[in-house]
Order: C-alpha cells, then sequence, then structure tokens
C-alpha cells in the first residue's frame, strides 16, 4: 500500500496547489520550510481525492497523469486504502512538530484543512458532482467552489496563517484564490471537451459522457471560455493591495489558465 501511495503522490502531476503556496509565501517574509511541508500536507490530500475520484463508484477512470489509475494498477482495495492513508499522513504532516515550532499555528493549519476537505469541502462537492444536484449554474458553482475551490483556498491559507497576515491580506488572496478555484475547475471541464488525452494523460469526453452538469456543459465552449477570463481578470485586480510584489503570482495565474496538460 504505501507503493501505491508513492506511486500515486510521487506521478507525473502539476503541483498546482504547493506551486500556488509557495508563490503566494512569496509576498511575505514567512519560513518556506513550514510552508512546503504544509504544501505537501495539501497534495497528499488533493492525491488522495484523485485516487478516490478514479474509482469505479466514482468516475471509473482507468488512466491518470498517463499512467494507469491506482485501481488498475494495483487494486481497488489498495486504492481506497492508499486514499485513506494519504488523508490521515497529511494531518500527520501538519500536527508534527517540525512543521512549525507553534502550536497554534499548526492546529489552525490542521483545522482549516480538514474543513477544506470534508463534508462542507472537497468531499461534499463530490458527493454534490455524484448525485448531479448541480443543475443550474449557482448549484454548479457551489459544487465547484466545494469540490476545487476549497482546497484551492487551503493553498493560499498556508502562508497567510504562517505570515499571520493581516485580515485585509487574508481577504485579498481568499478573493483571488476563489476566483482561481472557479476557473481552474472550469478550464479543467474545457479540456475534458476540447484536450488532447495525450498531453493530459487522462481520458476526455467524460463528463458529456456521464452527463455531468458543469459551466461548459451549461454555457457552452465559448460562453465557458469567457468565464474564465472574467474569473481571470477579476482575480488579478483583488491583489491590488500587495503592489507590484504580486505580479509573478497574476502571470502565475495566466500561465496555469492556458494550460493544455
Ligand atoms: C484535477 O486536478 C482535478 C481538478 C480538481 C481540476 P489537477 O489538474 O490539478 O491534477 P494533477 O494533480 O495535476 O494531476
Ligand atoms: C475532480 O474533478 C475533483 C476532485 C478530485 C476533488 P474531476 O472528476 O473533473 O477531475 P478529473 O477530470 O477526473 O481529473
Ligand atoms: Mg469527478
Ligand atoms: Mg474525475
Ligand atoms: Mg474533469
Amino acid at each position: 500500500m504505501v507503493e501505491a501511495m508513492r506511486y500515486a503522490t510521487l506521478g507525473p502531476g502539476k503541483r498546482i496547489r504547493p506551486f500556488f503556496a509557495l508563490e503566494a509565501a512569496r509576498l511575505f517574509d514567512v519560513d518556506e520550510r513550514a510552508v512546503l511541508r504544509a504544501a505537501c500536507a495539501l497534495e497528499c490530500i488533493h492525491t488522495y481525492s484523485l485516487i478516490h475520484d478514479d474509482l469505479p463508484a466514482m468516475d471509473d477512470d482507468e488512466l491518470r497523469r498517463g499512467r494507469p489509475t491506482v485501481h488498475i494498477a494495483y487494486d481497488q482495495a489498495t486504492a481506497i486504502l492508499a486514499g485513506d492513508a494519504l488523508q490521515a499522513f497529511a494531518f500527520e504532516i501538519l500536527a508534527d512538530p517540525d512543521t512549525h515550532d507553534d502550536p497554534d499555528i499548526r492546529a489552525e493549519l490542521i483545522l482549516r484543512l480538514a474543513r477544506a476537505s470534508g463534508a462542507l469541502g472537497m468531499v461534499g462537492g463530490q458527493m454534490i458532482d455524484l448525485m448531479g444536484l448541480g443543475d443550474d449554474l449557482g448549484q454548479v458553482a457551489r459544487m465547484q467552489r466545494m469540490k476545487t475551490g476549497a482546497l484551492v483556498c487551503y493553498a493560499f491559507e498556508i502562508p497567510a496563517v504562517i505570515a499571520d497576515a493581516r485580515e485585509a491580506e487574508r481577504q485579498a488572496l481568499l478573493g483571488f484564490a476563489q476566483d482561481l478555484g472557479l476557473a481552474y475547475q472550469i478550464t479543467d471541464d474545457l479540456l475534458d471537451v476540447e484536450g488532447d488525452p495525450g498531453r493530459l494523460g487522462k481520458a476526455v469526453g467524460k463528463d458529456l459522457d456521464r452527463g455531468k452538469a458543469n459551466f461548459v456543459t451549461l454555457l457552452g465552449i465559448e460562453a465557458a471560455r469567457d468565464r474564465v477570463q472574467v474569473l481571470a481578470d477579476q482575480a488579478k485586480s483583488r491583489l491590488e493591495i500587495f503592489g507590484a510584489n504580486a505580479d509573478s503570482l497574476k502571470d502565475s495565474l495566466d500561465f496555469v489558465l492556458e494550460r493544455t496538460v
């Protein structure tokens, strides 16, 4: 099972969430090692969510990051347990004094990750996705805020918590993260329609096949693309408080949303 955990986490994923945690950390004077450890915990949760997302009971996918999904490379029981163990490992990393000297900071990182990944965050969003409850844009936006947005937001909470950022800075980062999270999932949904499976490393056309509602199935490709652009512009405007220090964060946002992988 540990081999399956390594197979999943150390495979060729984009590590977008840890990347943004480190990028946002550059706005503050913080201990990069603490940010990196918390970002690894976040990536463990994200990877566990993908292992379970690919299971036959969920999206039933056989290809992820250009390789067989964990339940294909191993078996379903191993995939379930590897996901469970990665979830526990994430909280073990955060609770470890090696992550930060201050127990209050460790506790806050743990609390926020638990909220972002649980019933009102990623897991709740996955449930709504599977139940097909998102039949209008408002519902879909709520689902996406939960299933993808919450973990993306956590990437920005990491440096904010560790740096004990001011409330105005936290709000600015949260606004940026919410817009980015939604735009990131809409981009994923667009790639499911028009992406190249060879480059993406996962199957395409899955959402339409399964009758899933998302911004692309509800609005169409053009309007979904426009929505990504509006969200990107809005996201950047939220960082004014940081001045030129946020320039590279803004550039990273464009880079991520123009992705084809
Ligand atoms: C895939 O996430 C699922 C979504 C929430 C969009 P990523 O596209 O970040 O997956 P990896 O980690 O790079 O494989
Ligand atoms: C997955 O969304 C979101 C989470 C795992 C939380 P998708 O089901 O659209 O992701 P892919 O397309 O399989 O990567
Ligand atoms: Mg899914
Ligand atoms: Mg899926
Ligand atoms: Mg998808």
